[in-house]
């Protein structure tokens, strides 16, 4: 088989390395890839969003099956655009990637099928925002529609903060249209977890916990990022929240997309906060996380195409979906400065000392070959993944493996999994 994979961060990596390990395949592409992706795949020069393009090499190049990895293709409709041409493609179509696409849509959902998440309300109008703001309980958080790389969520711990941030997201603009509506929410205190499952429109198979760190700076201080690292599976997801889930949230959300003529195919990931009712869903998207996606699927011991053509196809109940019963740490290594300003093109060393190395993994996020050298190109540069036979042994492991590789401004978050510790 021919593999398409669209994307060119860590994620996209992961799900590479996880796809060259499926026997049926015979080659893999990326669009637009990056140097990593480049040592198991041919990058081609395509943007994510080039729809057309992405259609016609498909077309040219016979490919059997095309993974979408990133959200923004995905609720832009990519996977219409390669159906409307018989194209097998992984991923859910323009009409349920909204459930990540708009947030509006996705409480609106939960509420409508008595899916557990925080109380809110949608405004289109600033003013009617402000007034609402008036009397309203604080800490309280306001979040913009739309797609904003996951930075359009603002918790406001005073009602002048959560002023200025009506005007942030709906009269500055901050995000774009991403900010004509927004939801604001109560404010929910607890452990967050992740968890990633495939859909195939009816059935949803869980795969394992994993939990990622959002702040620039140890100790969750600073901006929030993209996410740098994460851990897997979470000791807080015990067995009695993962029965609440299935009971409450998982088949629920799936049976509430079909209900509205919205049948999901692809990965829905749910962000849970455990609260002290019970779990509630902070938001959905509609594709892996990054860096989730670095810690679930080197445990995962599916064959992952066969996992991916059974959600088209609609036979994923026929799937015995397994875990290792192990652990698996990611610290990304960023450039310093991270998600502000920072310099690039610096050669990144030690990279080959990873080769073959058993239970270790370097996920390419921002880098790119320069000279016949790989150079960082990005915030994110790359995600260090180690396994271990338990989560403290993953994370020495992980910390071990960061000190092989030298760029000139590496920065990395040094707790990690610090929360290990306290479960
Ligand atoms: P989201 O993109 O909706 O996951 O929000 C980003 C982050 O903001 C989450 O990972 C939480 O840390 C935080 N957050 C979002 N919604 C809430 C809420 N209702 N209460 C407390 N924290 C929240
Ligand atoms: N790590 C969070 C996300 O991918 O949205």
């Amino acid at each position: 088989m021919k593999v398409l994979i669209v994307g060119s961060g860590g994620r996209e990596h992961a799900i590479a390395a996880a796809v060259a390990k499926s026997p049926k395949v015979d080659k893999i592409y990326c669009a637009p890839g990056n140097a990593g992706i480049g040592q198991i795949a041919e990058c081609v020069n395509i943007g994510a969003m080039e729809f057309d393009k992405l259609v016609a090499f498909a077309k040219e190049n016979a490919i059997d099956l095309t993974v979408v990895g990133m959200d923004d293709p995905l609720v832009g409709g990519i996977v219409d655009e390669f159906e409307k041409e018989g194209l097998r493609v992984f991923g859910p179509r323009k009409n349920a990637a909204i459930l990540e696409g708009s947030k509006a849509f996705s409480k609106d959902l939960m509420k409508k099928y008595n899916i557990p998440t925080a109380t809110y309300e949608n405004f289109n109008s600033p003013e009617e925002a402000k007034e609402y703001l008036e009397t309203s309980k604080y800490p309280i958080v306001l979040k913009a529609d739309g797609l904003a790389l996951g930075k359009g969520v603002l918790i406001c711990n005073t009602k002048e903060e959560a002023m200025d941030g009506v005007n942030e997201l709906m009269l500055d603009k901050k995000f774009g249209d991403a900010g004509n509506t927004i939801v604001i929410e109560e404010f929910m205190t607890g452990r967050e977890v992740s968890v990633l499952s495939y859909v195939d429109g009816k059935t949803i198979k869980i795969m394992t916990s994993a939990q990622d760190h959002k702040r620039a700076k140890d100790g969750d201080q600073g901006l929030n990022t993209g996410g740098m690292g994460t851990f897997s599976p979470s000791p807080f997801y015990t067995e009695e929240v993962d029965e609440f889930c299935k009971k409450y949230i998982y088949q629920a959300t799936v049976d509430a997309m079909a209900s509205e003529g919205r049948e999901f195919k692809g990965i829905i990931f749910f962000g849970l906060m455990l609260t002290e009712e019970g779990p509630k869903v902070l938001e959905y998207n509609a594709r892996f996380g990054d860096p989730e996606a670095q810690v679930v699927l080197p445990r995962m011991k599916n064959d992952i195409v066969e996992v991916f053509e059974a959600c088209i196809d609609g036979t994923l109940d026929q799937i015995d979906l397994q875990f290792e019963d192990n652990a698996a740490v990611c610290v990304v290594l960023a450039s310093d400065g991270y998600p502000v300003a920072y310099e690039k093109g610096f050669e990144i060393k030690g990279l080959e000392q990873f080769e073959d190395k058993e239970g270790y993994y370097v996920f390419h996020a921002g880098t790119k070959l320069s000279d016949g050298k790989i150079v960082t190109n990005g915030g994110r540069v790359l995600g260090v993944t180690a396994k271990g036979a338990d989560l403290k042994e993953a994370r020495a492991n992980a910390y071990e493996a960061t000190k092989l590789i030298d760029f000139e401004n590496k920065y990395m978050r040094n707790d990690i999994g610090k929360a290990i510790d306290e479960a």
